[in-house]
């Protein structure tokens, strides 16, 4: 069994505060302070994705970002040279690169390190030197994981979106399967020396069993979080969250 190797980290993921924005155009509800609530309830970070077509988080959020947070901000971006020529003018504390098609609803699947090897490991290279954290957001699966190590990343964050699908939908062997295979993973990524985070479709429902791996250093949640914020606001929406993940860790 491998040791606990730290404090499990929230990464409050906070684009759909935009999305509700951009669904009128206007300045409101502000991610900004939607980002120093969930600073204040306890938050690790703030996870942000800038994408291409902007349809949710804009450059002037990040640049408030940037200005406004105390904890770290997590910056998700596509392998793109517009996306690495804004990271390294913010230099956030990590940069995540995803995967992003235009006609996508959410990030689908991880990134094909394995496949775009070379032309990912140069795109990384001035964004570790700039000091960036680099993560890689991919599937639970042996080459992608030995891919990213090899091309130089810190982290890794394994996509749990087929395990949340399934037990969302109740198709329980499904989710096992998937579980199993994010166990697995988790403790190969970390024994080859990567930092392992997970995210994607976490609910309070799905998060425990996930929180509960050794090796896992960082969940970084949005959607869900946003949603039952409506109901019972942002704080209390984190504080549940942050309760189940210490109860699954301890
Ligand atoms: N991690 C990564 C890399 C993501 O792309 C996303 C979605 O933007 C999340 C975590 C958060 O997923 P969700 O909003 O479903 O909690």
């Amino acid at each position: 069994m491998t040791e606990f190797v730290g404090r499990l980290r929230l990464g409050v993921n906070i684009d759909h505060v935009a999305t509700v924005r951009n669904a009128r155009g206007g300045a409101y509800p502000d991610p900004i302070r939607a980002a120093k609530l969930a600073e204040e309830a306890g938050a690790d970070g703030i996870t942000a994705h800038l994408r291409e077509d902007r349809r949710h988080i804009t450059d002037a959020d990040i640049d408030g970002l940037m200005d406004a947070l105390s904890v770290p901000l997590n910056f998700e971006m596509a392998a793109t040279a517009e996306m690495q020529k804004i990271a390294l003018r913010h230099k956030p504390h990590a940069v995540c690169i995803v995967p992003e098609k235009r006609e996508e609803r959410t990030t689908e699947g991880g990134l094909e390190v394995a496949r775009e090897e070379n032309s990912l490991a140069h795109f990384i290279a001035p964004l570790r030197e700039a000091g960036c954290r680099v993560s890689i957001f991919i599937a639970a699966e042996q080459a992608q994981i030995e891919a990213a190590h090899r091309i130089g990343a810190q982290v890794i964050e394994l996509h749990t979106g087929a395990y949340c699908d399934a037990l969302a939908e109740d198709r329980l062997e499904d989710a096992a399967e998937e579980l199993t295979r994010l166990r697995a993973m988790s403790r190969f990524a970390h024994d080859l020396g990567l930092e392992v985070h997970a995210g994607h479709g976490l609910t309070y429902q799905s998060v425990q069993p996930i929180a509960a791996f050794p090796e896992v250093m960082e969940l970084n949640i949005g959607h869900f979080i946003i949603g039952e914020a409506v109901f019972r606001g942002l704080k209390p929406a984190i504080h549940e969250m942050r309760r189940l993940m210490d109860e699954a860790r301890s």
